[in-house]
């Protein structure tokens, strides 16, 4: 079970996380009628993670899944866990976040969450209410870590400095091995800065878990140095062999899809396996079927 430890804090998670996000027809259709399709698999899944040695969840209050990972997470002990979830941006006011924020803690079933996001960029205004209100929940403990995602880089160095008591700890984006545009400005900004990157969609929503002829070579020769391995295992190792402070959050629905995404872990690549994956992909467009969508 690989742990590592998070910005340097001491608090320990699995590099490889996993998200709880479906589609937009199933929240809207647990939105408005409470029935969550295929509940018991897709929780089955989450707890599947955790047997797997994956204790870093990531959900958010637009996605309908809390009360899941609360019944996922009831036999584990807390503080084995590391929970993520995000506000959204109506609700980016003092008032409207901290009741958003009390709302999450009792779908999630625990008295505090270890990191708070800002899902999406709003107004300047905006964010520094909903970062103020931040730092007043976590002065009462009830979060541990502030976030945001999906925030430009410049938003994202002006969060930074609108926090006034605590560091900005982390960002999730769109990246995988097939979409690095923010391997020019937000990565090395966050490396600079001790700021962990959450990365959302990393096997491209699905697009970098089958291997075309190529990619039926890498998988062989990264194999023949670590022992089989599968492509969504590589391309989730990715992050963690090329950088200390990313981590991939690929989704659970399918447990078995969740046992294979664990063995991302315990091993790393080196630079030039990094290097031959990446050229691999080059010609891959990995654009996903909504493009950069935020959800
Ligand atoms: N902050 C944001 O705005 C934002 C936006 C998007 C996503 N997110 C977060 O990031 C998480 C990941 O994004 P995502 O779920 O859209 O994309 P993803 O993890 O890149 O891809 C998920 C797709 O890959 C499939 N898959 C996963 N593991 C597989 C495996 N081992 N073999 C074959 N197929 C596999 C999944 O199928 P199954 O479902 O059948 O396993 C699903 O179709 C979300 O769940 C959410 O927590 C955040």
């Amino acid at each position: 079970m690989e742990r590592v430890d998070f910005r340097k804090t001491g608090k320990m998670i699995s590099p490889v996380g996993v998200g709880t996000y479906y589609d937009p027809s199933w929240i809207a259709m647990a939105k408005l009628t409470g029935i969550r399709k295929d509940r018991e698999r897709r929780t089955e899944a989450i707890r599947t993670a955790i047997e797997s040695g994956i204790n870093f969840i990531d959900t958010a209050e637009m996605y309908e899944t809390e009360p899941m990972v609360r019944d996922a997470i009831e036999n584990t002990k807390r503080e084995d866990l590391f929970i993520a979830t995000k506000v959204l941006p109506s609700h980016y006011s003092y008032d409207k976040l901290i009741n958003s924020c009390e709302k999450s803690l009792k779908k999630l079933g625990t008295d505090y969450i270890d990191l708070y996001q800002l899902h999406m960029q709003s107004s300047n205004e905006k964010i520094k209410d909903a970062l103020r209100a931040m730092e007043y929940l976590a002065d009462q403990g009830k979060i541990r870590f502030i976030g945001i995602s999906n925030f430009d880089l410049e938003h994202t160095k002006m969060a930074k400095e609108w926090l006034k008591k605590y560091d900005l700890a982390s960002t999730q984006m769109n990246f995988n091995v097939a979409h690095r545009n923010i391997e020019s400005d937000i990565v090395p900004y966050c490396k600079e800065n001790n700021i962990a990157i959450l990365a959302y969609f990393p096997l491209a929503h699905g697009k970098l878990t089958s291997a075309s002829d190529n990619g039926k070579k890498i998988i062989e020769e990264i194999s023949k140095n670590h022992g089989p391995k599968t492509l969504p295992q590589i391309v989730l190792n990715w992050f963690i062999s090329k950088y200390d402070f990313v981590y991939p959050i690929p989704r659970a629905s399918n447990p078995d899809h969740v046992r294979e995404n664990a063995g991302a872990m315990g091993w790393r690549m080196n630079k030039d396996e990094i290097e031959m994956l990446e050229d691999a992909v080059k010609e891959i467009k990995a654009t996903t079927w909504f493009g950069d969508h935020t959800t």
